[in-house]
């Protein structure tokens, strides 16, 4: 087992998980794991191939296979992702594609196929990672496990200024129902659902602004880890 240490943060989606991995990371120097990523990749990669997200057998080696390639994320910008050599970065953030990745990550032969590759990941000086099940089942003995959580509707707001920043419009209402439905099904499916490892420490963000949430998990790193930071 690795003594390189790691960092979980998991939460249902649109609280904010990615922008609190990367800074935290940042300002420990660490490296950072963007899962649900992968599993975006794999919807993507899946569509792109005529693939349905359902289709496990096809899917499996499909993800395991993925070509796949992170640039840096060192300068604490948001790492720009290619797939089979093309830039995806925005392709993946859709809500399109969101969706997707939910679906096949419902599938426990993709979730197994993307194990070794995010376990490569842990590198030293550290990693933060970011997901659904990193400390309950991706980083399981990591030394420090977040769970953030925050209500449907404050998710939705902050998703939906997100989108709008990036010039990708959106209905509110589909928003708010799509993150309902997205919750519903991460949180009942049977492999890896969506739930606090019981090890984790839950904050509850929806009253907390980012900076706020990124003091209180470098506090417990400085605690719990024993970091300058
Ligand atoms: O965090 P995100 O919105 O990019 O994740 C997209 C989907 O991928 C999400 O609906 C659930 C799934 N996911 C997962 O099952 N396990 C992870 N570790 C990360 C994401």
């Amino acid at each position: 087992m690795s003594t390189t240490p790691v960092i979980t943060v998991d939460g249902p989606g649109g609280v904010g998980k990615g922008t609190v991995c990367r800074i935290v990371a940042q300002r420990l120097g660490w490296h950072m794991l963007d899962s649900g990523a992968l599993y975006r990749l794999v919807a993507l990669a899946a569509q792109r191939h005529g693939l349905r997200w359902d289709n496990e057998p096809a899917l499996v080696p499909l993800a395991g296979h993925l070509d796949v390639q992170f640039s840096s994320d060192i300068s604490g910008n948001e790492a720009r992702v290619l797939l089979e050599g093309e830039d995806v970065t925005d392709a993946i953030r859709t809500e399109e594609c969101g969706a997707g990745a939910s679906q096949v990550a419902v599938l426990p032969g993709v979730r197994a196929a993307l194990l070794d590759r995010q376990h490569a990941f842990r590198e030293l000086p550290g990693l933060v990672a970011d997901g659904r099940d990193m400390g309950t089942v991706v980083f399981a003995d990591a030394p420090l496990k977040i769970f953030l959580t925050a209500d449907a509707e404050e998710r939705a707001r902050r998703r939906f200024k997100q989108l709008k920043e990036k010039g990708i419009g959106v209905n509110f209402a589909a928003l708010l129902e799509e993150i309902a439905a997205r919750d519903a099904r991460d949180s009942q499916r049977n492999a890896a659902a969506l739930k606090p490892a019981t090890d984790a420490v839950i904050v509850d963000t929806s009253t907390l602004s980012i900076e706020q949430v990124v003091e209180q998990v470098l506090t417990l790193c400085r605690e719990r880890l024993m970091v300058r930071c």
